[in-house]
């Protein structure tokens, strides 16, 4: 019997496998393609304390090795949530984390409230760190006062896990990392998208109606992994690492970086299986290396 779960500071995953907040709905829409209660975790989409319409289409654009995507949190609002959603997913046996999102910090915060008085979702995932959102989102995400801020002020009302998602458009992602852990983060997630555009020649027009959007996909893991690589040196809290996570052996190295668990995004629409195959590849890979327990591979890199 092998050891497969991982523990984010108090709180215990199944196993490390997570799915990536906006690119997995509710876990529902994924019910036909897998057993949800295999994951470790799930994080929802995110979610805000009104209803928002989103980004104007055209909001997704293919690029080599990944896409751009400006959906901006298009959402029913967090009553929508607690109300209509959550009865219909309580029941997962897997940690339902809820991506919070807002344009002020009076937003985030009661949008954390609401949710906190839901007894089967042990977590939030703060999200600092949209880049689709003109008035908010990422610009908390990007300097490291409002990221304290909303963090400080979201920590007093929520008493649950807290994972804060930080931005990887920075200069030192280490400065915010350690700003939002002395804030009351109880683990970091990274990293949401890097800020992108694509154009149409030919039209001489932007492909996202909104011209700049998020890049995610393969096209991002070297920089998500040095990222992780970075924060697991400067934090004590646990890390959650993504960013074009695609196979077993793209978890693993997020892990070796110092991941405590990980989460796939883009990769669940190439193959909405693919959490599934991941979880059954880092078995495997434990088997071939002999390795007992999965948290023996959190930050073993050797250098
Ligand atoms: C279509 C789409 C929607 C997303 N929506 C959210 C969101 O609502 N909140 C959030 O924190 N991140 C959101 N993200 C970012 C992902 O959760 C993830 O951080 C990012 O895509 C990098 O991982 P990946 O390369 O595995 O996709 C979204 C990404 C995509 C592609």
């Amino acid at each position: 019997m092998v050891n497969l779960a991982v523990d984010i500071n108090g709180y215990t995953l199944k196993n490390p496998v997570m799915t990536a907040s906006g690119t997995f709905g509710f876990g529902e829409e994924y019910e036909d393609f897998i057993d949800i209660d295999a994951l470790g975790g799930i994080v929802v989409k995110g979610t805000t304390r009104e209803h928002r319409e989103g980004n104007p289409y055209p909001r997704m654009a293919e690029t080599p090795s990944g896409m751009l995507n400006a959906v901006g949190l298009q959402n029913k609002g967090v009553e929508h949530f607690a109300s209509n959603i959550y009865p219909r997913i309580k029941h997962y046996d897997t940690g339902i984390f809820v991506n919070v999102s807002g344009s002020t910090i009076e937003d985030y915060v009661a949008t954390a409230e609401r949710i906190n008085e839901l007894d089967h979702i042990p977590g939030i995932e703060l999200n600092i760190s949209c880049p689709n959102v003109k008035e908010g989102g990422m610009s908390f995400g990007v300097h490291c006062p409002s990221a304290i801020a909303v963090t400080e002020a979201v920590r007093k009302v929520y008493k649950k896990h807290m994972m804060v998602k930080l931005s990887p458009n920075v200069t030192d992602v280490t400065d915010i990392a350690k700003g939002v852990e002395g804030a009351g983060a109880d683990s970091v997630s990274l990293i949401n998208t890097l800020l992108g555009m694509a154009i149409d020649a030919e039209k001489r027009k932007p492909l996202l109606s909104t011209i700049t959007g998020g890049l995610s996909g393969p096209a991002v893991k070297p920089v998500a992994l040095r990222m992780v690589w970075q924060v697991y040196n400067a934090v004590k809290v646990p890390v959650i690492g993504m960013g074009g996570i695609m196979n077993a052996t793209d978890a693993i190295e997020f892990m070796l970086a110092g991941a405590t668990a990980i989460q796939v995004g883009t990769g669940n629409f190439v193959d909405p299986t693919m959490t599934i195959k991941i979880l059954d590849g880092i078995k495997d890979y434990m088997e071939r290396h002999k390795i007992n327990d999965v948290n023996e591979l959190i930050g073993g890199m050797h250098v």
